[in-house]
């Protein structure tokens, strides 16, 4: 899909602005983000990981606070500390998404922005590579994948589910993004070949905002 230069996701700048990056992993995005002049703080619980993530800041001269910890308790931030705050392709791997959202809508200041990416709820329920269901839209029990003997759990949650997380927790959602795919072959294909993601959206992205004043 197109990069964030095009899509501002973001906003249209971020520089001299607090970022909190959600399960950074290898730490690219936060890097990119520094590498725009915003002040990044980015979170992982991979020790792994975030030595990815150091080597890479360390190798394009930029500083990013990378802190080891669950997204689901942040209690290691402090209140109203970041302007932005964004995660992409991770918050599906997070079992307790009330207390997560709970936890970013506190260190974010008021007004603050908050934007995520995920596989797309109707096409996390097709079967890989083919438009073919592989269960109901309406079962919220994980998907599980094994492959050479490990297993990944996805949290599946319909889009409802999704927007109620983020309104209980306080945010009001602004904006549903379901970015169509540049016209080549990408390099998920296996996952997300071009002849698919044109039909449906391989990917959602949600941008919400804390409010200002307390919403009643
Ligand atoms: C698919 S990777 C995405 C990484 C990065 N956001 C990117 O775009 O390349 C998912 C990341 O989420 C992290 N993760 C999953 N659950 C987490 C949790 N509960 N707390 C912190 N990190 C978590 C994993 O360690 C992994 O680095």
């Amino acid at each position: 899909m197109p990069p964030e230069s095009q899509l501002k996701v973001l906003g249209p700048a971020v520089a001299g602005k607090d970022v909190l990056e959600i399960a950074c992993g290898g730490g690219q995005s936060a890097v990119y983000l520094a590498q725009q002049g915003a002040r990044v703080t980015a979170v992982d619980f991979s020790s792994e990981q975030l030595d990815h993530a150091r080597t890479l800041a360390q190798s394009r001269n930029v500083k990013v606070r990378f802190v080891e910890s669950n997204v689901e308790d942040l209690t290691i931030l402090p209140d109203s500390g970041f302007d932005t705050a964004f995660s992409a392709y991770a918050l599906g791997f997070v079992e307790d998404i009330r207390k997560t959202f709970g936890e970013i809508h506190r260190v974010l200041r008021p007004g603050g922005l908050f934007a995520f990416s995920w596989m797309s709820p109707i096409y996390a329920i097709t079967k890989d590579g083919v438009l073919e269901f592989r269960r109901s839209y309406f079962d919220r029990s994980p998907i599980i994948f094994t492959e050479k003997g490990l297993t990944e759990v996805d949290f599946h949650r319909t889009y409802g589910g999704w927007h109620h997380a983020l309104t209980d927790a306080g945010f009001v959602v602004v904006e549903i993004l379901e970015p169509e795919p540049l016209p080549k072959e990408n390099t998920y294909a296996d996952i997300f070949p071009l002849e698919k993601i044109r039909m449906i959206p391989g990917t959602t992205i949600w941008r919400a905002r804390k409010p200002r004043q307390l919403q009643l």
